[in-house]
């Protein structure tokens, strides 16, 4: 099976004065098409930096991001850019929707600025809105909803150029563990029911079992991989966590 994600010895170092932080010390993982995988780690482990080096926010100092064959190092910011729209879908703790806007205006706003016709834009939207079951949610604002009902209204909204690729930053940090789940087998089912390929870091191990693999991330290093749990099998995740990650 083709790798969609394919992350080669990545290293990132950030100058902090004198100091010097590894934030990744050669890291190197592969996710599938069709397959959730999680990045786990404590806080300042690297979660984040490595999810913005595989969505081509920041660059890496040595090493390669691979998206669908495509080398994102090699990129201009232009042509970074671009590819980022048309094969990625990013999400992030904040849902980062318009609070005067209704879900399904929120979902439409990146097909308003692409200038699509208002019926194009009407059934695409609610297309998008059926798939994270928010169909009795569409004339709320963000404040009349719960978190996890606004981070589908996000989801929503990053599936619209129907990415191959979907990177999650602790998407389920602002929810309630009830409305979390909802969230997880969101993600979980775009992936094995919609072919998409998600990534989500995460320092939960509730976030983790629904994952296909986990990578366990420490001081900017793979230290481990866990696999074989059931979703919502958190006790798993946790007990070989701790002891990856010791
Ligand atoms: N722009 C930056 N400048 C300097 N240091 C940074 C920068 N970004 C991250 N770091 C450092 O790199 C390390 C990894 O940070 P990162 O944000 O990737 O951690 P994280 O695992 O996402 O943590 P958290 O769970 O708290 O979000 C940390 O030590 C952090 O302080
Ligand atoms: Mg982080």
């Amino acid at each position: 099976m083709t790798d969609v994600l394919a992350i080669e010895k990545l290293h990132k170092s950030y100058r902090l004065g004198n100091q010097v932080i590894r934030a990744l010390d050669g890291v190197s993982l592969s996710v599938a098409r069709g397959k959730l995988a999680a990045i786990m780690g404590a806080s300042g482990s690297g979660k984040s930096t490595l999810l913005h080096m595989a969505g081509g926010l920041d660059l890496p100092d040595s090493g390669a991001v691979k998206i669908e064959d495509r080398e994102l190092t090699r990129m201009s910011d232009r042509q970074r850019t671009l590819f980022r729209r048309q094969r990625m879908g990013i999400i992030f703790q904040a849902y980062n929707l318009l609070p005067t806007l209704t879900a399904e205006e929120n979902v439409a706003v990146p097909l308003l600025i692409d200038g699509l016709s208002s019926s194009r834009i009407q059934s695409r939207v609610a297309e998008m809105i059926r798939l994270v079951h928010l169909e009795h949610r569409t004339g709320h604002r963000p404040q009349a909803m719960s978190g996890g009902e606004q981070q589908r209204v996000a989801i929503a909204r990053a599936l619209l150029n129907d990415p191959a690729l979907i990177l999650a930053d602790e998407p389920t940090g602002n929810i309630d563990s009830i409305s979390a789940v909802e969230v997880w087998e969101l993600l979980r089912r775009l992936a094995h029911e919609m072919g998409k390929t998600v990534l989500m870091v995460t320092h939960e191990a509730a976030a983790a079992s629904y994952a296909d693999r986990v990578y366990v991330l420490k001081d900017g290093q793979i230290v481990g991989t866990i696999e074989g749990m059931e979703p919502g099998d958190a006790a798993l995740v946790a007990t070989r966590y701790t002891e990856l990650a010791r």
